[in-house]
């Protein structure tokens, strides 16, 4: 890469860009001075070509984000390889899963623990990456992890869910505890957003499980109650950019 093309960009991290809310906020994000890191496990033809012709530069890479130390070493690098400082830099943490679904006495490591390293710990060492990978920067750093109604109040079998994203929750809460005091150079804000129930591929494998409240989900689809992931995006997009972006640390973009 050239300095000509990173000098002054809003540069964003995006993770689980693939498909659903993750590859609209991409798509949402392509706007003249942004630069993007897209990640997921797979890639997205369509929208690589929509980015193409935008003319943002996008760097697409494949990393599998259930494994929390190769994330992180990856973030690093790709980090490192910014030549100049951009104008700010926003990691969107996205990416995530909702399986397994069932009742906490059904619990079973071999699925639990990939879900607690997708959802949490990956998240928390990413960002750990992302602290100490951009603070050469200087600029205004921003943390959006894309949490959960779920992490707030609990829905019947969805524990591991449940529990991930509240722990991203408190993460969020950390990370702006920690940095209150820092000088405007190093300063960090973070906010976990719930996005509002949106129609992706995570709603149909909701509506596909068993558990207690499935039918609310199935009407909500049948009614047409979803809200698009293009709509969700251009809301979380413009979050993004509001002056207090920071100030309510768990928020929901149902609220704003
Ligand atoms: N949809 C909703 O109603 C809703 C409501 C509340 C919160 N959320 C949250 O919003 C975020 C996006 O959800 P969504 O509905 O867009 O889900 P989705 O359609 O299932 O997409 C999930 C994205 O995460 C990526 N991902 C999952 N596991 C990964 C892994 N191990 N490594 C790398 N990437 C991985 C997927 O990419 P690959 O499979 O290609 O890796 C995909 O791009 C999630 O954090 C979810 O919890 C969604």
């Amino acid at each position: 890469m050239t300095a000509a093309s990173t000098a002054a960009t809003h540069l964003f991290i995006v993770t689980g860009t693939s498909r659903g809310l993750g590859a609209a906020l991409a798509q949402a994000l392509l706007k003249p001075g942004n630069r993007l890191i897209c990640v997921a496990r797979s890639r997205n033809p369509e929208l690589e070509r929509i980015a193409s012709a935008s003319g943002v530069k996008v760097v697409w890479h494949l990393q599998d984000l259930s494994q929390p130390g190769p994330a992180a070493t990856w973030l690093g690098s790709v980090l490192d390889v910014v030549e100049e400082a951009p104008a700010s830099v926003t990691l969107i943490l996205n990416a995530g899963m909702i399986e397994p679904i069932g009742p906490v006495a059904t619990l079973r490591e071999s699925t639990l623990v990939p879900h607690l390293l997708t959802n949490l710990a990956t998240p928390m060492t990413m960002t750990a990456s992302f602290l100490a990978h951009t603070e050469r920067f200087g600029c205004p750093r921003k943390i959006l992890a894309i949490s959960s109604g779920a992490a707030r109040r609990p829905v019947e079998g969805w524990s591991a869910y449940c529990a991930g994203k509240a722990g991203l929750d408190m993460f969020v809460r950390s990370i702006n505890a920690e940095y209150a005091q820092a000088p405007a150079e190093r300063a960090v804000r973070a906010v976990a957003l719930a996005p509002g129930v949106v129609d992706t591929g995570m709603q149909a494998t909701i509506r596909n499980a068993d558990f207690a409240q499935v039918q609310r989900f199935r009407d909500l689809k049948d009614n047409d109650q979803l809200a698009s992931a293009e709509d969700t995006a251009q809301r979380i997009a413009a979050y993004l950019e509001r002056p207090d972006f920071g100030s309510t640390e768990l928020d929901d973009i149902r609220n704003t």
